[in-house]
């Protein structure tokens, strides 16, 4: 037994301990981000449990060496125990326009068309669906819907009730443009049909169904856009604000000349661009060009996916890279890009106010 010096911790010294540590990204500390819960104290042993933003961090394990020597240092602790689990925080100006079960939009655009934006798509998508994010795809790419090929499915489940129900691949649900419409027709659609039946992608499917115990919706929704700047951005970005936009592009100058126009498209409709994403570097069509654009443009540089024949055959085989070639060194790229995207989704839902409790009605009208 020991005399003197109190050798009893208790929650509120836990508690104290951890107020001192950063969350990296969002640069606030732990305690007032609401992320430490379940702490539970034995003799010596403290345990508890932070709530990540996203399940895709990429920082948890600074996170949790840090928070761990911070309570190490306790008087009186022998053994502590750091558990994680994850909340997704929502874009809370998508539930204000739509009711839909979404908390977060991010769409895959490019300049031009065949740069891989479908295969980022399905990657990312899948990347944060195996990383335990609640995730969704929706192929809004009316001349060329082929995310259901490269997730492997053909149709979506025969419609019972009001609302049509996402085809399910590797854990992600996928909607497509592709189900609506008879192939080749949609071709010919004008804006108009264009963006009712993106509308209806949104609001008569049941996403993240509850009543399959899905609970409390998609944490994240990737949309496939066509290639281009043209109605489909615009119908999207008038229908439901987007959390964020990517932009795909392979290395060479004219896709980047293209890509720059998909940024700015995307600035002017106020979507904040998460990044540049280069693909299909190598020999053929060179490499650095995507990196060099975004240092040029200000937004951030996603990653370097190579050419490889390999992502070419998952995509014909409905098996993207993440599934079919879990060990390469693209699904890895695809990894990174995705806990880049997920943070940075993190940090922009933290930047904006909370949500207000009701809808605010504006007065419109006389000034
Ligand atoms: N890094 C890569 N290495 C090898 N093949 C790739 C790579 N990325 C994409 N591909 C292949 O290139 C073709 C075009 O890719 P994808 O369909 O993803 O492009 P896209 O931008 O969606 O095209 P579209 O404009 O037609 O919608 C596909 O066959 C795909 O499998
Ligand atoms: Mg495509």
């Amino acid at each position: 037994m020991l005399f003197g010096k109190s050798t009893h911790v208790t929650k509120e010294m836990v508690l104290a301990a951890l107020s001192k540590i950063q969350e990296p990204e969002l640069h606030r500390d732990l305690v007032t981000l609401n992320m430490v819960k379940e702490i539970e104290i034995a003799e010596g042993d403290v345990s508890f449990t932070i709530t990540l933003t996203t399940p895709a961090c990429p920082l948890r394990n600074q996170i949790e060496s840090e928070a761990r020597a911070a309570v190490a240092k306790l008087p009186g602790v022998r053994q502590v125990t750091v558990k994680f689990d994850a909340q997704v925080r929502a874009d809370h100006r998508i539930g204000a326009k739509l009711n839909v079960p979404i908390k977060n939009i991010i769409a895959v655009g490019s300049g031009k068309g065949g740069v891989g934006k479908t295969t980022v798509s399905v990657n990312l998508a899948v990347a944060l669906g195996q990383m335990g994010a609640k995730v969704g795809i929706l192929d809004a790419d009316i001349y060329g819907p082929n995310v259901p090929m490269m997730m492997g499915v053909s149709e979506m489940p025969p419609v019972v009730g009001e609302k049509m129900t996402p085809a399910t691949a590797y854990g992600i649900e996928v909607m497509s443009i592709g189900f609506l419409v008879p192939e080749g027709e949609a071709l010919v659609w004008r804006g108009p049909m264009l963006h009712s039946a993106i509308r209806q992608l949104f609001t008569d499917v049941a996403w993240s169904d509850p009543s399959a115990g899905s609970g409390q919706g998609l944490d994240y929704l990737i949309v496939d856009l066509p290639p281009g700047t043209g109605d489909a951005q615009l119908s999207l970005a008038q229908l439901v604000p987007l959390t964020g936009g990517i932009i795909v592009t392979t290395p060479q100058a004219v896709s980047l000349a293209d890509a720059r126009r998909g940024i700015t498209a995307f600035q002017r409709l106020e979507v904040p661009v998460m990044g540049i994403i280069e693909n299909m570097a190598g020999e053929v069509f060179g490499e650095g060009g995507g990196e060099h654009a975004a240092e040029a443009l200000g937004v951030p540089f996603l990653g370097r996916v190579c050419l490889e024949p390999s992502i070419r055959q998952g995509g014909d085989a409905g098996e993207p890279a993440v599934v079919a070639q879990p060990d390469s060194e693209q699904a890895a790229v695809f990894r990174a890009v995705a806990q880049k995207v997920a943070a940075q989704v993190s940090v922009l839902n933290a930047r904006r106010p909370a949500a207000p409790r009701s809808p605010i009605k504006l007065e419109m009208g006389a000034s």
